[in-house]
């Protein structure tokens, strides 16, 4: 059970609350000349907050010259160029348009020839560890409750690895193909283990009606398995949840909704009228 929820009218007041809590890291972490380093996620459901960071950049003059950026995954086959590429995503929605050094960039290489590999995601872990973990990492969510490509059977511990696609992803997701057919089968994903192992802070976001039922099932197990990826985040101590409302609408009315005083404080809430939080602490943990 999610014990911090927090509900957004919309997919850009959700993305708003994580950009703002990207933005006040990286302001923090400028003042004190220190590098901020960011797990990212791409698909649908981050696009806003991508959209946000570049209006932060642009009309707000947020820094990105000691932002370091380690993505989550990368499908296998496709050149970076390739415009369903996360590598080509990554560059489209956010890197081209803020001011981070391409050497900070650091993204999965599905090109590679299946034998380099598992070499490549050794080398992926030890940058991140060099980089001194994750300062905040943002989660979509799988229709299957993956998290990166952690298909479900993924194990709690699993590292940086080639992951078969599950054929519920290969369908979501050949939305942005011409055909299912088009979706690669294969993909390397950060694994389970390393995202709970490096991440300080993770930001697990989830918009939409598709999305309904799966948080609605992770919120009902009450401690990780296997058969859902997502529920592993309740070995994790510093977890938020950020949903918009359609994404929330299974969720049981016996949650609590209640205005969060802290967050209505909060110097970075993005406030609308009908915002709302279901709210009984600040982590997310088994019940
Ligand atoms: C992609 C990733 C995936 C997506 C998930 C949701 O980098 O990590 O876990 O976040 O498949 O995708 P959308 O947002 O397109 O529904």
């Amino acid at each position: 059970m999610f014990s911090c929820v927090l509900v957004r009218e919309t997919p850009e007041g959700m993305a708003n609350k994580a950009a703002r809590a990207i933005q006040m890291k990286i302001m923090e972490n400028n003042e004190k000349k220190i590098p901020t380093v960011l797990g990212l996620a791409t698909g649908s459901t981050p696009e806003p907050l991508y959209r946000e960071l570049v209006r932060l950049h642009k009309e707000e003059k947020l820094d990105f010259s000691r932002v370091i950026t380690f993505n989550l995954d990368e499908y296998l086959g496709l050149e970076p160029t390739h415009t369903q590429s996360y590598s080509y995503y990554m560059h489209h929605h956010l890197f081209d348009h803020v001011n981070i050094k391409e050497e900070n960039i650091h993204l999965l290489d599905g090109k590679l020839p299946l034998e380099q590999l598992d070499q490549h995601a050794k080398e992926y872990e030890n940058l991140i560890q060099e980089a001194g973990g994750i300062d905040i990492q943002i989660l979509g969510l799988g229709v299957n409750g993956h998290i990166g490509f952690n298909e479900p059977g993924s194990a709690l511990d699993s590292r940086t690895r080639v992951i078969k696609l599950d054929e519920k992803t290969r369908e979501a997701n050949k939305r942005f193909f011409n055909s299912k057919d088009e979706v690669p089968t294969h993909a390397v994903t950060m694994g389970i283990g390393t995202i709970l192992q490096y991440s300080k802070e993770c930001y697990l976001l989830a918009s939409g009606s598709s999305k309904a039922a799966i948080i609605s099932a992770v919120h009902e197990v009450s401690s990780p398995t296997v058969d859902i990826p997502a529920t592993a985040l309740y070995a994790h101590k510093n977890v938020t949840v950020i949903l918009d409302e359609k994404a929330a609408s299974l969720l049981p009315s016996t949650v609590k909704s209640t205005k969060s005083p802290l967050l209505s404080r909060s110097l970075y809430a993005h406030k609308t009228s009908e915002e709302k939080e279901l709210f009984s602490g600040c982590k997310l943990s088994p019940v």
